[in-house]
């Protein structure tokens, strides 16, 4: 059983969605997140196939190739969307890998889907891999499937790449099937994370739960790599953070009709001293309302112009009926009417919020317009905004306030820090970042600009695949 890709890329979400339309008819549009954006372009340029949902329940989907791109639907029943989904992968393992920003759900039916649906992604794989493929394995909605897949397909080498955080030792320990769980990642050849201190996590739970013995010998100083021992096998586990197509976006943000678009976009905005600018998919961990918060105190205090300033907040729609999401959603839109309320004008609001996906290019252009970008989640594990910002000002004005508990802030240390959860931090990183002046704004944007176009995610992935080559010619010397 095997199929003729000599790499596959195994996520939960295809990289397009399928869109219905209300003419019957459907059409593919881009998928959300961060996932997408940072391994879209890796696929294109690289050819290779992607095994996936198309992100609507019950729709058998034949492969097909979009976008110069592989693709291989992965059907889920209406049922398993809620289970798996928006269950087990969004309200259970999303919330535990956040630092329980909201309370796990352990439903024992949920982690039943999640067995059986990660089972049917690896049997998909199993089908599409040739003989020796490279598999790439993403994220927390998979993390079964390294050990199913292997049992199903020994030949093929397994990367795993985790997008979110991996949790404090003490916060993983909740979770009822945490042995399941750390097994079976450790079918991978090589895990990789964001940051260190996430793969040291994993490293200390695969020798508690998995009574694996493990190193951060030599190897792990040299090259970041630490390894559980699984009989004949090794398996590296290291850190690779993960950045965006710098150098595209860099691009994209020169071309005239963006900055064109820019312009115009400040013209629309009342013609304001400073525009602060918010991208996120509606999520409790992007701190969303923490900087509405930051912005009502600075305005109270007299700290910002509300004649002079305006927010806009740009909010991509997700996990729409998850109850945290449902009630976050209720709270911006609060947040964001009593601003307007108490200190915006008729025809000139503080904050402007649109809660739907902005094409690309206008995304862009929203960037390059913002004169402060704040990125303040309460964790995160990379946040790719705070990169395509940084990426979008060639002309070096701008200014990003960045929250520590975000993966960025270990690379963008010439950004604003703040802490989320001390909204007075906040407020000052805000201030600052309004108040700078233009030439340390301009060197604090050289250094971001250096670090974001050097670590771009073409060397992200180069960094990872050559890691996983290595580890598959050590274990098939053994
Ligand atoms: P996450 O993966 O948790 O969503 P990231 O910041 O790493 O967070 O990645 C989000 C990606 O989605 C970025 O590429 C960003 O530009 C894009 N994005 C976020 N909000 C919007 C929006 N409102 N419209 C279009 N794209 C968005
Ligand atoms: C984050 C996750 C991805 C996920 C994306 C969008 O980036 O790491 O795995 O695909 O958010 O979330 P969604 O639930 O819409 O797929």
């Amino acid at each position: 059983m095997t199929g003729g890709s000599d790499f596959v890329v195994v996520a939960n979400r295809l990289p397009v969605d399928l869109e219905k339309l209300p003419d019957g008819t459907s059409r593919w549009k881009r998928s959300p997140g961060g996932l997408v954006t940072a391994l879209e372009p890796i696929l294109r340029h690289n050819s290779g196939a992607w095994i996936g949902w198309p992100g609507v329940a019950d729709v058998d989907v034949e492969p097909i190739i979009e976008g110069g791109i592989d693709l291989h639907p992965v059907r889920l029943s209406a049922q398993e969307v809620l289970d798996y989904y928006e269950g087990f992968s969004n309200d259970t393992l999303w919330p535990l890998y956040h630092d329980v920003i909201v309370k796990p759900k352990y439903v024992r039916e949920w982690w039943t889907a999640y067995v059986e649906v990660n089972r049917r992604f690896a049997e998909a794989t199993a089908k599409v891999a040739a003989e020796g493929a490279i598999v790439w394995v993403q994220d927390y909605q998979l993390q079964l499937v390294p050990k199913m897949l292997r049992m199903l397909r020994p030949d093929v080498t397994i990367g795993f790449f985790l997008h979110i955080p991996f949790p404090p030792v003490e916060l993983f320990m909740q979770m009822p099937w945490r042995t399941e769980i750390v097994q079976g990642l450790l079918g991978a050849d090589l895990i990789g994370f964001h940051l260190v201190g996430g793969a040291q996590n994993f490293l200390y739970l695969a020798k508690r739960l998995a009574g694996r013995q493990t190193s951060r010998g030599a190897v792990g100083i040299r090259n970041r790599l630490g390894e559980v021992q699984m009989g004949n096998r090794s398996v590296k586990v290291g850190a690779f953070p993960i950045s965006i197509a710098s150098n595209e976006i860099d691009e994209l943000s020169k071309r005239k009709d963006i900055r064109e678009r820019a312009q115009q976009i400040r013209k629309e905005l009342g013609d304001p001293d400073k525009i602060i600018l918010g991208v996120d998919r509606l999520d409790y961990t992007k701190g969303i309302d923490v900087r509405l918060d930051a912005v009502l105190e600075l305005l109270a205090e007299h700290r910002m112009d509300p004649n002079r300033t305006v927010m806009l907040q740009l909010a991509t729609p997700s996990r729409e009926r998850v109850q945290s999401y449902i009630e976050l959603r209720g709270h911006v839109e609060q947040q964001v009417g009593r601003i307007n309320g108490e200190y915006g004008q008729v025809g000139h609001p503080v904050v402007h919020y649109l809660h739907r996906p902005i094409p690309r290019g206008e995304l862009m252009a929203f960037m390059v317009a913002a004169d402060v970008m704040m990125v303040t989640p309460l964790r995160d594990g990379m946040n790719l905004v705070a990169k395509e910002y940084v990426a979008c000002h060639s002309d070096l004005h701008g200014a990003l306030v960045l929250s520590e508990f975000a993966g960025a802030a270990a690379e963008l240390i010439h950004s604003y820090l703040c802490n989320p959860h001390d909204l007075e931090s906040v407020k000052d990183a805000l201030e600052s970042a309004l108040t700078q002046d233009p030439e340390t704004g301009r060197s604090r944007m050289r250094a971001l600009r250096r670090q974001v176009l050097a670590h771009d995610v073409d060397r992200w992935a180069r960094a990872f695949l050559g890691a996983l080559e290595k580890s598959k010619s050590s274990n098939s010397v053994q």
